[in-house]
């Protein structure tokens, strides 16, 4: 479990130094805790990820976990991207085989193996998977293969930036849901920030609730979810309740659109 702390964080990129796209943002997202982040295109979702992620670098404000500045890459912050960023050159087992490398140096590759094959079928995948070259697999199949590198490693941060994002709407369900079980299960929950443009997808999964808005990004919306008042296919459209919760987010993104219009 891990909590990151982010304050007073401003940042712009070296190309354009004067404009910044993050300003003044400070925030605690605490260990465990499962935040889905909102904005319209362009407000600094990806970019803001990528800070956590330590691909980027921040030259004022503080970005911490547990007490500790980011500084780089970690293997206690795994990333799942949109566009998978799996290695074409490698099969799915050799990409989930070079992060566990990594994480576990000293172990036997068969051994490896064995956790690989075991992830593989975790996310629902057939270990003969595997040997499969990412071209040779549908988008649902290839997004499961960098879920499963992403949680091989066990990360106790995991950030996913619209993970689901390319995916028909069975097989985002499938994923919304496994990725939903994988954290529930878990007795020490990761602290997962989850990029999405479905607001739906939101009320089903966070249990806090956050929304950029634009330019520079500020945060707009911050609502806390009890696991109990989390939204589930069945009551999705039903329930008053969350039909309203709906609305009131809906209708924050609206206000931040229409001002920039
Ligand atoms: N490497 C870069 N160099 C300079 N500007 C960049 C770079 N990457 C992104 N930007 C700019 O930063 C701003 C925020 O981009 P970012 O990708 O973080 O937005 P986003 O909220 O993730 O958008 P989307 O929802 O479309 O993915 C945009 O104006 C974009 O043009
Ligand atoms: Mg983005």
């Amino acid at each position: 479990m891990k909590e990151i702390k982010i304050c007073d964080l401003s940042f712009s990129y070296p190309a354009s130094p004067e404009k910044w796209i993050l300003k003044d943002i400070s925030l605690t997202i605490e260990a465990g805790e499962f935040v889905c982040l909102l904005g319209q295109s362009g407000c600094g979702k990806s970019t803001f990820l990528r800070l956590l992620a330590g691909l980027e670098h921040a030259e004022r404000g503080s970005l911490d976990i547990d007490g500790v500045e980011i500084r780089g890459a970690s293997l206690d912050r795994s990333v799942v991207f949109q566009d998978y960023g799996l290695f074409p050159w490698m099969s799915a087992g050799e990409n989930i085989l070079l992060a566990l490398r990594q994480k576990y140096p000293k172990r036997k590759k068969a051994e490896l193996r064995e956790i690989a094959g075991d992830m593989l079928e975790k996310v629902g995948l057939d270990r003969a998977v595997f040997n499969k070259l990412p071209k040779e697999l549908s988008g649902g199949m290839k997004q499961r293969c960098a879920i499963a590198r992403s949680l091989s490693v066990d990360p106790p941060v995991l950030l996913m930036d619209e993970p689901f994002g390319a995916l028909d709407a069975v097989t985002r369900a499938r994923l919304q849901d496994l990725i939903l079980s994988l954290w529930d299960k878990e007795e020490v929950k990761k602290t997962v920030v989850f990029v999405t443009h479905d607001v739906d997808e939101a009320l089903l999964l966070a249990n806090r609730i956050l929304v950029f808005g634009q330019s520079p990004s500020h945060i707009i919306y911050d609502e806390k979810v009890e696991i109990g008042q989390r939204a589930s296919r069945e009551t999705q459209f039903e329930d008053p309740e969350l039909l309203s919760r709906r609305h009131k987010l809906i209708r924050s993104i609206n206000r931040d659109v229409e001002t920039r219009i």
